[in-house]
């Protein structure tokens, strides 16, 4: 297993180009079991959940060929309409291929995903909708095995809680449904926009792409020619970014960014005392004269993101004063509290409120556990501005989710290495 050393309190400085977004990518391959072509995808990220996701279509019968960032796939071959534990079990996200699998074939089992790091995480809406669809499902031997031998009927969901995976599902169970789906209470991220546009290209009709309520009109199980198609750049990798220039207090700019995406984002590290200058797809954080408190509540985009939350708290250490964090999307997204307080960290958890109380406390180095990809990279970013060496263990976490971290924060200026554990 590999660990990373970090010597903190370098300055950083210079730009650093953002990959494609995982969350976006995701979902996207998934879909491409809909086409009846081979597609050529630009601007995939390098990271393992792309990996496993590639390595569960090529088993349903996908073929691939990734060159770089480019991917070219064809997934009119899939013959195999069962998604094993095996696989399951490494990445939540493989329930993507629940509903394209179900839409197309008539019936497919998926592994059940079980908990994981940050709560509970059911997919109960996901089965919900599909039942609504007309899909029988049943839980067995920890599968879900669903069954639509008619094909799935558009209806209307209405979703009791927004959901990413939940509304990609259904938009793509619903592509080759008969008749009309609308989607109530649909999530609106940037990545659930683009799987909308991409299948709104390959000649699908989505009336209200970008709101909260979707309407679909199936094709009534007919593939879909998709186009080829670049992935949108990942907000999350540049507000890490980001979040590491403001707590390095480090002029920094993110390139190959989509500025849109960030505006929650931005807003808190303004109101934090930062300066950012925008710049088409290029974003340039400024230093703050001094770095103040923030109050954050996550909620859906377009307000701020659970997946940016671990990281403001590293960066709330700095500030001079009390902030306050309330995790309002995941129960249990505060695995960093322990490892920010090993850290020397002064931090407080009341339910989903968190009270980080900031400078003049400095951190230091420790030996420091990563436990799910956004903690993970909250640890980095306080390893950059702690006193001595930090070793974060466990990173497998990370390269889930972010292309090329030390090779990106190298040319930086940080001091960051990847070894084995003893
Ligand atoms: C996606 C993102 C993840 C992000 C999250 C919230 C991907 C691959 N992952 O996760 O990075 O942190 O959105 O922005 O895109 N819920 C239910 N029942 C369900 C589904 C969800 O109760 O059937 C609850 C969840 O437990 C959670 C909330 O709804 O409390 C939102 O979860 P959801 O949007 O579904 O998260 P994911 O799609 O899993």
């Amino acid at each position: 297993m590999d660990y990373l050393k970090v010597i903190g309190k370098k300055k950083l400085n210079g730009s650093v180009k953002i990959s494609g977004a995982k969350n976006a990518a995701l979902p996207l391959l998934a879909s491409t079991i809909l086409s009846s072509n081979s597609i050529k995808i630009s601007n995939l990220p390098d990271v393992v959940d792309i990996n496993t996701l590639l390595k569960l279509l090529e088993m349903l019968g996908s073929t691939y060929n990734k060159n770089n960032n480019i991917l070219t796939i064809d997934s009119t071959t899939v013959d195999q309409t069962k998604a094993t534990y095996d696989i399951v079990k490494t990445m939540r996200a493989s329930i993507l291929v629940l509903g394209p699998l179900l839409t197309r074939f008539g019936h497919c089992e998926v592994s059940l995903p079980g908990g994981c790091a940050i709560g509970q995480r059911p997919v109960d809406l996901h089965l919900k909708a599909l039942e609504q669809m007309g899909a029988t499902i049943e839980i067995k031997n920890g599968y879900i095995e669903a069954k639509a031998p008619q094909g799935l009927q558009g209806a209307t969901i209405v979703f009791d809680k927004i959901t990413v995976t939940g509304t990609e599902n259904i938009v793509m169970a619903a592509a080759l449904a008969s008749g009309v789906t609308t989607i109530v209470n649909a999530a609106r991220e940037p990545e659930v926009v683009q799987l909308c546009e991409v299948l709104q290209d390959a000649g699908l009709q989505i009336d209200g792409i970008g709101s909260n309520t979707l309407k679909i009109v199936g094709s009534n199980k007919k593939l879909l020619p998709f186009k080829d198609f670049k992935i949108i750049p990942d907000r999350i990798e540049a507000g890490t970014y980001l979040c590491a220039g403001a707590i390095t207090n480090s002029i920094l700019k993110v390139e190959n960014v989509e500025p849109a995406h960030l505006e929650a984002v931005l807003s808190k590290l303004e109101e934090m005392g930062f300066s950012v200058l925008i710049e088409e797809n290029n974003i340039t954080l400024l230093p703050a004269n001094k770095v103040k408190t923030v109050n954050i509540v996550t909620t859906e985009y377009p307000g701020f993101p659970t997946d940016m939350q671990a990281q403001f708290m590293a960066l709330s250490t700095m500030a001079d004063g009390v902030s306050i964090i309330d995790e309002k999307l995941f129960e249990n997204r505060f695995m960093h509290v322990s490892e920010l307080i090993r850290m020397g960290a002064d931090i407080t958890l009341n339910g989903t409120v968190a009270t980080i109380k900031g400078t003049p406390k400095e951190l230091y180095g420790a030996d420091v556990m990563a436990t799910d990809l956004r903690a993970s990279s909250a640890l980095v970013l306080a390893a950059l501005v702690a006193n001595g060496e930090t070793n974060i263990h466990r990173i497998y976490h990370l390269d889930r989710g972010y292309d090329k971290l030390e090779e990106k924060l190298t040319n930086l200026g940080a001091n960051i290495t990847r070894d084995k554990e003893k």
